[in-house]
C-alpha cells in the first residue's frame, strides 16, 4: 500500500499503543527497541555530547521521558559507570506494561523506573540535569506535545539540557525502513511490532519544518542522519 508522506498521519495509531495489544508481541517489541536504537538513534553520541561533559562536573541526574524498554537508559548508566562518573538515570513511561518489562530487564544497570507522566514529576518538584526523549514526540497529540515541552522545560530547571530526539518523516525514510526491515520480518523482527509500527511511526512523524512551526519560543530543531530530528531547548545559561 502506498502512503502520502506529504502530510503527517496524525490519526494513525501504532499497534503497541493499543491497550489490548498482544503481550508477547509487545514485550518482543520492547526487547527489539535496543537493536533499532543502536542502528538509528546514536545513543553513544548523545552520551558523549550531552551527558558525559555534565557528569564530569559532578553527579548527574538524567531523565528519559517515554523510555519504553529503557535500553538507552541502561546504556547511559553503564557508560557512566565505565567512565567512573556518578549519576542517576530515571526511565519514565506512561505505560505500565513498558515500565514492568523494563524494570524486569534492568540486568544490574541500576536505572530507576517510574510509571508516570512528566507533569507528575513536576508536581513532585523533581529536577534533572539532562531530560530527553527518543521516538516519543510523534506519539503525542498536539496538546500533549505542548505539555511535554512545558514539563520537560521545568524539569531541567535553568541550567539543564532538554533534547527530544525523533524520526524525521520523508518518503526516503519510509522506503528505506520498509526495504531494510523486509528481509528480517520473518526472523529478527518476527513476533514484534517493530516493522509495522516503525512504518506507522514514520508516517506520524514530523518534518523538521513542521516541528519548528509548532514548537514554542525557546526551542530549536535540527535535522540529522539517518532521517533524524532533534528538538532542543535553547538556554543561554546552559553550558555544554
Ligand atoms: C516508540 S516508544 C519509544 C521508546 C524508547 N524511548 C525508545 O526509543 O526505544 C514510545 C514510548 O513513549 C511512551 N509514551 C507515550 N506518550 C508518553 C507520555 N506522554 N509520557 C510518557 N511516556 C509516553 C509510550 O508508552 C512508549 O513506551
Amino acid at each position: 500500500m502506498s502512503h502520502d508522506l506529504s502530510t503527517r498521519a496524525s490519526d494513525a495509531r501504532e499497534l503497541m499503543d493499543d491497550p489490548g495489544a498482544d503481550v508477547a508481541m509487545l514485550e518482543r517489541t520492547y526487547e527489539r527497541f535496543r537493536l533499532v536504537n543502536a542502528l538509528v538513534s546514536r545513543p553513544g553520541q548523545f552520551y558523549r555530547n550531552d551527558i558525559r561533559p555534565r557528569a564530569r562536573r559532578g553527579r548527574v541526574r538524567v531523565l528519559d521521558v517515554g523510555a519504553g524498554g529503557a535500553d538507552v537508559c541502561r546504556m547511559i548508566a553503564a557508560r557512566l559507570r565505565r567512565d567512573g562518573l556518578e549519576g542517576e538515570v530515571t526511565a519514565l513511561d506512561a505505560d505500565e506494561r513498558a515500565v514492568r518489562w523494563a524494570a524486569a530487564h534492568d540486568d544490574g544497570a541500576g536505572v530507576r523506573y517510574r510509571c508516570a507522566l512528566a507533569e507528575d514529576l513536576v508536581a513532585e518538584g523533581d529536577q534533572y540535569d539532562v531530560v530527553f526523549s527518543n521516538h516519543v514526540l510523534h506519539h503525542l497529540s498536539a496538546p500533549e506535545l505542548q505539555g511535554v515541552l512545558r514539563d520537560t522545560d521545568r524539569l531541567a530547571g535553568a541550567g539543564g539540557v532538554v533534547v527530544h530526539r525523533d524520526i524525521a518523516r520523508s518518503k526516503a525514510a519510509y522506503a528505506l525502513f520498509a526495504a531494510a526491515t523486509l528481509p528480517f520480518a520473518g526472523t529478527l523482527l518476527r513476533g514484534s511490532f517493530i516493522r509495522v509500527d516503525g512504518l506507522i511511526s514514520i508516517r506520524r512523524s514530523y518534518t523538521p519544518a513542521e516541528l519548528a512551526a509548532v514548537a514554542p519560543e525557546g526551542w530549536t530543531v535540527r535535522a540529522g542522519l539517518p532521517a533524524r530530528l532533534e528538538l532542543r531547548r535553547k538556554k543561554s545559561d546552559a553550558r555544554p
